[in-house]
């Protein structure tokens, strides 16, 4: 059987009643291990891995990793079968602590979930190791060309883990249910450093041999590499950069407040429990804009505005290591546990830095991209706990994890008050640090820890698990974006020119309101007389350039169309490039463009990119 009952079970009591769940019910299945991830194929409640040693040599002349990874569990077994999950892997051979030859066999495989590779123990095998090779079609994996790179003279490569792509580079057991320790030796070629998601170096090694360790348990998809001509420099005593040599110093100056941004974290929810906090800056095709890998963040190099407008993201990505990284969802059903916290987190960390103005900006952002994409989602997406049985985690990553959850908290600290809800969310990380888990105990942990205690009823299951934006739904009042608002209808009544000085002062987010809110039927002479006094298409800003393409696509605004091939050739950050390619796609004249464009920089996105666009543009 492929998915576990207690899942079946789990989604049964939901879909007959939107409140019926018992706590009692729960905690039993909780303790008794009942919980299951179905997007692993893996026996890591019956034998979970509790320490992970990668050895691997790092080919770029071939693109891939080879060499092996040691599994070790508890000795006293009830089982002489380890499962673990792979994908696109070639094993060699497996060996137990003794260097004894260990069967192993896979199951057949699944396009989504991989193939179930189980090994056979002897009774006194205390741990295996896996001789192993990846290959081209590993999905976690990008191998960048020098040429696709910012200094042109070495190739870089990186792994991508979230959700279900650890597998695809190590054999594991890869669940965010499970929590491991690890530790590795990377050998690169010369005038390379290697840096992983652990205690890192901050000088090349001429030896070209790298040894890390992560002594905090952590899920598997959070075990990251990057390697490449990297070179270190610091912020403060315990945070600093990563990235090629030629990028470093405006990097480091981008990104100079993320010492205060640690401090502001900890100031709120609790000590930083990862030692040090640095981030590595990668090529332009790195598909996110950044992962939380624990000490280090990988980041798109599409934040370094050059004004430190876009540093919001380093503010998320630190706000996981607590919210994703202490406290994990135990299956991807539970993603909003991840990133709706994490983007609260993030929005009181920006208050506390620049203001409530700016943040607020921040929320109302955000609030307006979910109102748009949620009519886009069928009803079953629009829950914040979902049921990806049978779906590709990745689908989880809409707007209704990150703005819906992050106005369910919202709504909570506006009932019970700010202070009240910090110290109930200082108490949820540190009740549940080291641990996972999923949403159902989150609600037993909320009545018993805030809402019973002050008496309040909420409509906390209509949040959860019904579809749509609740009526008390917080609202975010912005006076800048009203401001910004109101000058779009001046310029429709009058031109660009007259908008200069009332606008000097503008953040990069209230042009991003400005370009949001432009009237669809606005014409290509008025895009023409934008671009001519505040030159959009050539804007050094990621998130403006973006919107603006967004605009002149559906104008057929044609100015903007070179800068665009520019932008959707050298970037690889899905976030940008799935809106612009549909865009494209809705007139037969711009989706054969876009075909030839795609043409062109399908080799410069990862796979997440990659599986996307060939989607869309089929
Ligand atoms: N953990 C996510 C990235 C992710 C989610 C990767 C799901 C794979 C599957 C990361 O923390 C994230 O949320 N990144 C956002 C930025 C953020 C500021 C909203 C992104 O990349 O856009
Ligand atoms: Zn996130």
């Amino acid at each position: 059987m492929k998915y576990h009952l207690s899942t079946l079970v789990f989604l049964g009591i939901y879909t007959m009643s939107s409140c019926s769940y018992s706590e009692e019910n729960i905690k039993k299945e909780v303790s008794n291990h009942l919980i299951m991830d179905s997007h692993t194929l893996s026996n890591y409640k019956e034998l979970p891995i509790k320490h992970s040693h990668l050895d691997l040599e790092v080919d770029f002349e071939n693109k891939l990793l080879r060499g092996s990874v040691t599994h070790n569990f508890n000795e006293d077994r009830d089982t002489d079968l380890l499962i673990l999950d792979s994908k696109h892997l070639e094993i060699d051979s497996v060996k137990d602590h003794q260097g004894d030859h260990l069967n192993f066999e896979f199951g057949n495989f699944d396009e989504l979930l991989g193939s179930k590779f189980s090994i056979q123990l002897y009774k006194e095998s205390k741990s295996v190791t896996i001789f192993y090779k990846t290959t081209s079609k590993s999905e976690a994996l990008d191998w960048l060309m020098p040429n696709q790179t910012a200094g042109k003279r070495f190739p870089f490569m990186y792994t991508q883990g979230q959700s279900i792509f650890t597998r695809s580079w190590i054999p594991i057991q890869d669940t965010p249910g499970l929590r491991i320790t690890y530790s590795a030796n990377i050998k690169t070629p010369k005038n390379m450093m290697a840096v992983m998601s652990a205690s890192n170096p901050q000088v090349q090694h001429s030896e070209n041999s790298y040894n890390f360790e992560m002594k905090q348990p952590i899920p598997p998809y959070l075990i990251a590499l990057a390697v490449g001509n990297l070179q270190f420099k610091s912020v403060d005593y315990r945070t600093g950069v990563y990235a090629e040599p030629s990028m470093l110093d405006e990097c480091v100056d981008e990104l100079t407040d993320m010492g205060k941004m640690v401090d502001v974290a900890e100031n709120l929810y609790g000590k930083y429990d990862w030692d040090r906090y640095d981030v590595i800056v990668l090529p332009p095709s790195f598909p996110f804009g950044g992962m939380e890998n624990p000490r280090l963040t990988f980041a798109t190099p599409t934040i370094i505005a050059g004004d430190r407008s876009l540093v919001s993201l380093i503010a998320h990505e630190l706000a996981h290591s607590w919210s994703g990284n202490l406290v994990t969802n135990a299956t991807w059903n539970d993603f909003w546990l991840n990133e709706g916290f994490t983007v609260y987190f993030e929005r009181r960390i920006m208050e506390s830095l620049y203001g409530k103005d700016y943040s607020e900006m921040l929320a109302l952002l955000g609030y307006q991209d979910l109102v748009e994409e949620i009519n886009d989602l069928e009803p079953d997406m629009q829950l914040l706990r979902l049921n990806m049985l049978g779906k590709h985690p990745d689908d989880a990553m809409t707007d209704i994890a990150y703005e819906k959850g992050y106005f369910f908290l919202r709504m909570l600290e506006d009932h019970v008050g700010r202070e009240k809800m910090d110290s109930f969310l200082l108490r949820y990380f540190n009740d549940h640090k080291f641990k996972t888990i999923i949403t159902e105990e989150f609600i037993i942990y909320l009545e018993n820890n805030l809402l019973n205690e002050y008496n309040e009823k909420l409509n906390i299951n209509e949040w959860i698990f019904e579809p749509g934006i609740p009526a008390n739904c917080p609202k975010v009042k912005s006076v800048r974006f009203e401001n910004a608002a109101s000058l779009v209808d001046d310029f429709m009544f009058s031109d660009a020119r007259s908008l200069k000085e009332k606008t000097a002062n503008w953040s990069t987010h209230e042009w991003l309101h400005f370009i949001k809110h432009l009237p669809n039927n606005i014409n290509v002479d008025q895009l023409r007389d934008l671009d001519n006094v505040f030159n959009f298409s050539h804007s050094g800003n990621s998130e403006i350039l973006a919107l603006w393409f967004l605009q002149s696509i559906k104008s057929d605004y044609q100015p903007a169309f070179e800068n665009l091939e520019i932008f959707l050739i050298k970037i690889g950050r899905r976030k940008f490039l799935q809106p612009l390619y549909l865009e494209l796609s809705k007139s037969k004249k711009h989706k054969i463009w876009a075909k030839e464009v795609y043409k062109k920089a399908r080799d410069n996105y990862h796979y997440v990119s990659f599986n996307t666009i060939d989607k869309l543009l089929n």
